[in-house]
């Protein structure tokens, strides 16, 4: 490796610089609260994996930049993830962590209704503690432009938007004319009424909390449209977001799977160094790895 001389090194600061919110332990800047701006309540189902950590450093750090969020991050696992319920205390944003898991009876079978078991656990946790403000659901492995947050905080019953890297059209979004939804742009239509992906649709919180009905069926691929359905909105009655639906800000990404990690060999090299520690932060497996390999939706 060429070595850098010292001539050409800058000069080392009298003090370290640090940003004030590192110097407070927090691993990213706190996110704003303004009073009077109506808080999102963002539910993020997420399960233990390589990936797991990762996502929600992205998400979180995607989510500073949006002031009055409340991030309920709801765990489908038999226990907690203890760098997760950590990052979420350090990570400065205001966090609720709750941990469910699929009913047993879903986990035997091979195409699982991902991640409704914890959206629902979100939805007792709003039910119980929020009063105004918008509900979203936000997949922990999307990718969320910051500007759909502030179109969505004004929803005053059910708003939807287009996503993009859904099916092989590449978008899911509502049909948009004269201002109003008169249907829907979807590769995989399958006989749903509101046939849209999870990332698309936003709630009012007063709006969800008048329907005490309201839930998400434990149904693979109709989880939106169960969920849509019972909140009784007719098409006409939809707030199209995102300029009329022109603009995509959200996108429905699939991160590659890793597989666990081949643990730190203990010999002279490694023992006594940073790798102790480093050997505790990846991911090692939980067994199941078979079973959460990725499954792209059907496309009719
Ligand atoms: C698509 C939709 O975008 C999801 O909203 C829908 O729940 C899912 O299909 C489905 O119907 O199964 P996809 O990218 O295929 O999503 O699924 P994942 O990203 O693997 O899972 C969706 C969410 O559930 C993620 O936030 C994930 O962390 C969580 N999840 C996944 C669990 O909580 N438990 C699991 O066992 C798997
Ligand atoms: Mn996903």
């Amino acid at each position: 490796m060429p070595q850098t001389s010292e001539k050409s090194r800058p000069a080392a600061p009298s003090k370290p610089v640090v940003a004030p919110y590192i110097q407070e332990k927090r691993y990213c800047k706190p996110g704003e609260w303004i009073e009077g701006l109506p808080p999102l309540y963002i539910v993020t189902p997420t399960y233990p994996r390589a990936e797991q950590l990762p996502e929600l450093t992205r998400f979180a750090q995607t989510l500073m930049n949006v002031p009055n969020v409340v991030w309920i991050v709801s765990e489908d696992a038999p226990q907690s993830t203890q760098a997760i319920v950590d990052y979420l205390k350090e990570c400065g944003l205001k966090t609720v962590y709750l941990r469910v898991q699929m009913p047993a009876k879903y986990q035997k079978v091979k195409n699982k209704p991902r991640g409704v078991a914890n959206r629902l656990a979100g939805l007792d946790w709003i039910r119980a503690n929020a009063k105004d403000g918008v509900l979203y659901f936000a997949d922990d492995d999307n990718t969320y432009d910051i500007r759909l947050f502030e179109q969505m905080r004004w929803t005053r019953g059910v708003s939807m938007f287009p996503v993009g890297l859904v099916t092989k059209l590449g978008v899911s979004t509502p049909i948009v004319k004269d201002g109003k939804v008169v249907g829907f742009y979807d590769g995989w239509i399958a006989k749903r009424k509101f046939p849209i992906d999870m990332a698309g649709f936003a709630v009012n919180v007063q709006y969800f909390l008048q329907r005490p009905n309201a839930t998400m069926p434990f149904k693979v691929g109709y989880e939106e449209d169960g969920f849509v359905i019972s909140l009784g909105i007719k098409p006409a009655e939809i707030e199209p977001l995102a300029y009329n639906c022109t603009k995509i800000w959200v996108w429905h990404t699939q991160t590659k799977k890793n597989n666990p990690a081949t643990p730190v060999v203990q010999n002279n090299a490694t023992k006594g160094t940073n790798l102790d520690i480093i050997k505790n932060l990846i991911w090692k497996g939980n067994g199941n790895e078979a079973e959460t390999t990725h499954k792209n939706k059907g496309v009719s």
